[in-house]
């Protein structure tokens, strides 16, 4: 049998060491939390995504008493971004959470589902996006975009 490896690149900083425009995308996705309505959970995700016209669209995660309909952060600030600026791309996105003690040292990653969003916003513009996930003692960057997080992944082109 012949193996398929698969490799993911992601780099690792410091906040500090993030570029201005990654530190604004980034603080934006940190204050984004501050919407997040997460009675359930009491987690907050804030994402912010940075538009070919430089416009940044953020969105929190939503809750609801029947938990499957709420939707996370990334989605929310995914499709907002459509609804608002359907022909812009997403060159970039932040993602930033905390719970009740604050911020979380180490960065969350985005859920399958939302995933599978990045990759679709992604093939719909040609547009690879930046995923900059922030964590207080470190953040991960992943230049590749949402195929590094979902490889072997369904797309339009098997409908
Ligand atoms: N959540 C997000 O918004 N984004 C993620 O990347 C992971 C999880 C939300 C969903 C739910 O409201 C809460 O965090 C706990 O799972």
């Amino acid at each position: 049998m012949k193996e398929i490896i698969l490799k993911t690149t992601v780099g690792v900083c410091k906040y500090e060491e993030l570029t201005p425009a990654d530190c604004k995308l980034v603080d934006a996705a940190r204050k984004a939390t501050d919407s997040s309505y997460a009675p359930y959970s009491h987690f907050n995700v804030g994402a912010a995504a940075m538009l070919t016209n430089g416009e940044i669209i953020t969105g929190s995660n939503q809750e609801n008493a029947a938990y499957p309909s709420g939707l996370c952060a990334e989605r929310t600030a995914l499709f907002s971004a459509g609804t608002r600026f359907p022909e812009q791309a997403v060159t970039a996105i932040a993602i930033a959470a905390r719970n009740e003690q604050g911020e979380l040292p180490r960065p969350i990653s985005p859920c399958g589902a939302c995933r599978q969003v990045m990759l679709e916003t992604e093939s719909r513009h040609s547009q690879v996006m930046r995923i900059i996930l922030y964590g207080k003692e470190c953040c991960y960057i992943i230049e590749g975009g949402a195929k590094e997080l979902l490889p072997i992944s369904f797309d339009a082109n098997y409908l």
